[in-house]
């Protein structure tokens, strides 16, 4: 059985950190230890990095800083830019070493990508490859809006190349005026050909706990 997830999304502000702690909190409420992971996090706020820190107030297990995000950029840009910029270069193998200690202390690691799937980390690989790397199945969050059929089956179909298992989706609805929801959700639900795991409800600062309720977990392992 998996020991984790890799949560992947139809793009930036979609929703995976309010998926990735929904999905920390369902794992905890199975009596599971559960851990978030960020390994690359690029825009500081005040001194944060808001998606560490929301993804380890919904964890029930604590690691060092350098395991659950041992990439922290500072400018809110694309990672290998913010990363050639810092004069860094981001090595998914210590991202994989970083997730296998995750893997000892926790039943379940949710590993939270970056931007959307094919987001370039280093002038040679990009995020299908660190997801790769970790081996774990993966999930996509789909931010319901004017344009995401196709972003979501690009995203279905780039998952689905690099061989990993593609099992289950959210509908996640981030935009309170978008015309047609449930005519979208049903179109991607045929065509996806993976579970539909849950539709979050817009909601503004929602409690991740209650939406965790949303969600079929059981639907999502068995996949796995
Ligand atoms: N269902 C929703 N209803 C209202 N606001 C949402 C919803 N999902 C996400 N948001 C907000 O949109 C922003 C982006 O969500 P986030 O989970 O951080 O996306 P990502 O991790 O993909 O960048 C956040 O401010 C978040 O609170
Ligand atoms: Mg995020």
């Amino acid at each position: 059985m998996s020991k984790g997830y890799f949560i992947t999304g139809t793009g930036t502000g979609v929703g995976k950190t309010l998926v990735s702690c929904a999905l920390l909190h369902a794992f905890a409420a199975q009596g599971k230890t559960a851990i978030g992971m960020k390994p690359v996090a690029a825009g500081c706020e005040n001194g944060k990095w808001v998606d560490v820190e929301l993804l380890a107030a919904a964890s029930n297990v604590t690691a060092p800083r350098e395991q659950i995000n041992p990439y922290a950029l500072v400018p809110p840009i694309a990672p290998h830019i913010a990363a050639s910029r810092a004069g860094i270069d981001i090595d998914i193998n210590i991202i994989l070493q970083a997730c296998l200690e995750l893997e000892k202390i926790a039943d379940v690691v949710i590993v939270e990508g970056v931007g959307g799937f094919l987001v370039p980390l280093n002038d040679h690989q990009d995020s299908a490859d660190m997801a790769k790397a970790l081996g774990l199945p993966v999930i996509l969050v789909v931010g319901m809006q004017l344009g995401c059929l196709n972003h979501a089956l690009l995203s279905a179909q780039a998952v689905r190349a690099t061989g990993l298992p593609l099992v289950g989706w959210v509908a996640n609805q981030i935009d309170f005026q978008m015309t047609a929801l449930d005519e979208n959700v049903s179109a991607l639900t045929q065509r996806l050909g993976c579970p539909l795991l849950g539709v979050l409800p817009f909601e503004p600062n929602a409690d991740t706990e209650k939406l965790s309720m949303l969600l079929n977990v059981a639907e999502m392992e068995a996949e796995a």
